[in-house]
């Protein structure tokens, strides 16, 4: 990485997580990976998990070698039992959860009338109900300290995109539960938010090819610029909405996205 982009070099960087303990999921990659980061750099304790569980403990060592706090677990996030087991482990090692940072996503681009039905439940499953059983694992400790969740949706929860019918689901559905239970939980202190890039340079981003006969000028309706932002910008965000500073901020969608979804 870059020392610009590195959080650790930062000096100026502030300790909003100085005694709070993060879940991050999607941890092995990406926004994943670069949150794991930010978080573990302003003092948070985090718990990497990622179905590439590898990666994951690749992001724990760098965390490690760096001063910061961390471990790793390989986790698929589809599966509703392993989301009770994670954050239990959690918990039993670290004595409790303060934020759950949801990003483990995948993603994918076809003519609608191609999807594969499999390709279509698999969107649904890692970047929908992903979020939703590690939500109802981490909520009941998540109000013990007042603490918050972080989904990463995406442009894709915001507005359509054409060929992603799909991600797009996914994402809406992510979004809509969100703003669900924010306001279920509200009153209960804790915090339940989205944040929503667009075009973040990643590994997923080779998932969206465009589909053979595909219309670019429906595509270019989904883009402002053709400029990516790395996922160290979106990890500050991240890092920004879990803090203790986005006190009054519950039910938001924010976008990070250069402009892409203002209309
Ligand atoms: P990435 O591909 O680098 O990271 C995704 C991570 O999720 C990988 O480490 C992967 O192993 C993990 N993962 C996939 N399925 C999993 C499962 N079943 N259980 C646990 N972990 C699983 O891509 P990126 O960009 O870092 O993606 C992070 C999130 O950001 C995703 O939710 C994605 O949809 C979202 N996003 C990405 C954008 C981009 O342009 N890169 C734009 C908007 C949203």
């Amino acid at each position: 990485m870059p020392e610009h982009l590195d959080p650790f070099a930062d000096q100026t960087l502030a300790h909003r997580y100085d005694g709070k303990i993060a879940l991050v999921t999607g941890a092995a990659s990406g926004i994943g990976r670069a949150s794991a980061e930010r978080l573990a750099a302003e003092g948070a304790t985090v718990w990497c998990a990622d179905i590439n569980g590898e990666g994951a403990a690749e992001t724990a060592a760098t965390i490690h070698g760096k001063g910061g706090t961390a471990r790793a677990d390989s986790i698929d996030v589809t599966d509703p039992e392993a989301c009770q087991a994670v954050v239990a482990g959690v918990v039993e090692a670290f004595g409790g959860l303060d934020v759950l940072c949801n990003i483990a996503g995948i993603g994918g681009s076809a003519h609608t009338t191609d999807e594969s039905i499999g390709r279509f439940n698999a969107m649904l499953a890692v970047n929908a109900a992903g979020p939703f059983y590690l939500s109802q694992a981490a909520i009941p400790h998540l109000i013990e300290r007042r603490g918050n969740i972080v989904n990463l949706a995406s442009t894709a929860g915001v507005i359509g995109q054409a060929y992603c019918a799909a991600y797009c689901a996914s994402k809406h559905a992510l979004v809509g539960m969100t703003k669900a239970m924010a306001i279920e939980y509200g009153r209960k202190g804790i915090r339940i938010n989205a944040v929503c890039p667009g075009g973040v340079n990643t590994n997923i981003i080779g998932a969206f090819q465009p589909p053979e006969g595909a219309s670019m000028s429906l595509i270019g309706r989904s883009y402002l610029t053709i400029e990516m932002q790395e996922p160290e910008s979106v990890a500050a965000m991240v890092a920004y909405v879990g803090s203790d500073e986005a006190y009054y901020v519950n039910g938001a969608i924010f976008s990070i996205d250069a402009g892409t979804t203002t209309g």
